[in-house]
C-alpha cells in the first residue's frame, strides 16, 4: 500500500471505499435544552457514510458531541435533525453492540453470565454455537475467570468482559465510547490486539470514540476529527497504514507522522 500524507486525505463527506456501504449519516444536529430552558447545538450538519466492515475512530475535544453521535447510531437518542439510514435497518438488541466508557457489569451475575446476557434476552439464538461465550472469553484471555464475579476482575479484565459481552450476541455493528480510556498503557496496548483479532475473526463494523491519537491511528481505517462546539466533521482522514497492524506498526515513522498530523489538527 502506498503512504499517504494528509494533503491527499479524503474530504468530510467522502464514502468509504473498499467496503459497501453499512449507513449513511446525513445532515445531522442535535439541539439539547437545559433545564433552565437555554439551549446547546451539540452537533451541526454532520454527514458520514460508513461502510461494512470498516473500522472508525472518532476523536475530537471533550464536550463536541462524540458521545452524542455514537448514540443516534446506536438508536439511543432518537431526537435529532437529519437522518441515519441504514442500508439493512438494524434490529433492536441484535445488529448493534455498545460498550459504554464504564463497564456496566452485573455485579450479581459470572463473568461468563454477563457475557451472556445480551443472548438469553433473545427469544432464538439457536444459530450461535453452545461454547460461544467460552469461545469469546478465550479470544480476550478470560476463559479462566468464567465463574468470577466483576469485583474479582481488575479493570482492564472487566473492559474486556464488556466488549466481549457486546459481541456475544454477534452484531453487526460495535460501538464504543472511549473503551480504554481508564487503563494504563500496557493493558490498552493488549486491548488494541484483542481488537484487532477480534476484526480479523469476524470482520464487525467498529466505530469507537477515543482521545488518544496513537489509538485512532493504530486501530482505523478511518479517522473522524470533530471541531469543537457545536460539533461539525472538521476532517476524516483515510489511515495510511495497511490491515496488518502489530508492535512493530507504531514504530514507523509513518505512524508517527500521521498520529502527529492529528495531534495538530486537533490543537
Ligand atoms: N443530556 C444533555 N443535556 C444537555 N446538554 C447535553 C446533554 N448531553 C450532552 N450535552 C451537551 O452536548 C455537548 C456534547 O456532549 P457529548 O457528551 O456528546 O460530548 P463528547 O464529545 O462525548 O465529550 P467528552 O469527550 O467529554 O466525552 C456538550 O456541550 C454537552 O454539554
Ligand atoms: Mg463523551
Amino acid at each position: 500500500m502506498t503512504h499517504h500524507t494528509h494533503e491527499d486525505t479524503a474530504p468530510p463527506e467522502a464514502a468509504a471505499t473498499d467496503h459497501r456501504r453499512l449507513l449513511e449519516i446525513r445532515g445531522v444536529s442535535k439541539e439539547y435544552v437545559s433545564v433552565k430552558g437555554a439551549s446547546v447545538r451539540a452537533l451541526d450538519d454532520v454527514n458520514l457514510d460508513i461502510g461494512d466492515g470498516e473500522i472508525i475512530a472518532i476523536i475530537g475535544p471533550s464536550g463536541c458531541g462524540k458521545s452524542t453521535l455514537l448514540r443516534m447510531v446506536a438508536g439511543l437518542d432518537t431526537d435529532y435533525e437529519g437522518t441515519i439510514e441504514w442500508t439493512r435497518a438494524p434490529r433492536p438488541g441484535r445488529d448493534i453492540g455498545f460498550v459504554f466508557q464504564e463497564p456496566a457489569l452485573l455485579p450479581w451475575r459470572t463473568v461468563a453470565r454477563n457475557v451472556s446476557l445480551g443472548i438469553e434476552v433473545q427469544k432464538d439464538r439457536s444459530d450461535l454455537p453452545t461454547d460461544r461465550v467460552d469461545q469469546l472469553l478465550e479470544l480476550v484471555g478470560l476463559r479462566d475467570f468464567a465463574k468470577s464475579y466483576p469485583k474479582e476482575l481488575s479493570g482492564g479484565m472487566r473492559q474486556r468482559v464488556a466488549i466481549v459481552r457486546a459481541l456475544a450476541y454477534d452484531p453487526r455493528i460495535l460501538l464504543m465510547d472511549e473503551p480504554f480510556g481508564a487503563l494504563d498503557a500496557i493493558t490498552r496496548d493488549k486491548l488494541h490486539d484483542d481488537i484487532l483479532r477480534i476484526w480479523a475473526a469476524t470482520r464487525k463494523t467498529i466505530v469507537f470514540v477515543t482521545h488518544s491519537v496513537e489509538e485512532a491511528a493504530y486501530l482505523a481505517d478511518r479517522v473522524v476529527v470533530m471541531s469543537p462546539r457545536p460539533g461539525r466533521l472538521r476532517s476524516v482522514h483515510q489511515v495510511p497504514l495497511d490491515r496488518n497492524r502489530d508492535a512493530a506498526t507504531r514504530q514507523l515513522p509513518v505512524f508517527a507522522e500521521f498520529a502527529g498530523m492529528l495531534r495538530g489538527e486537533l490543537a
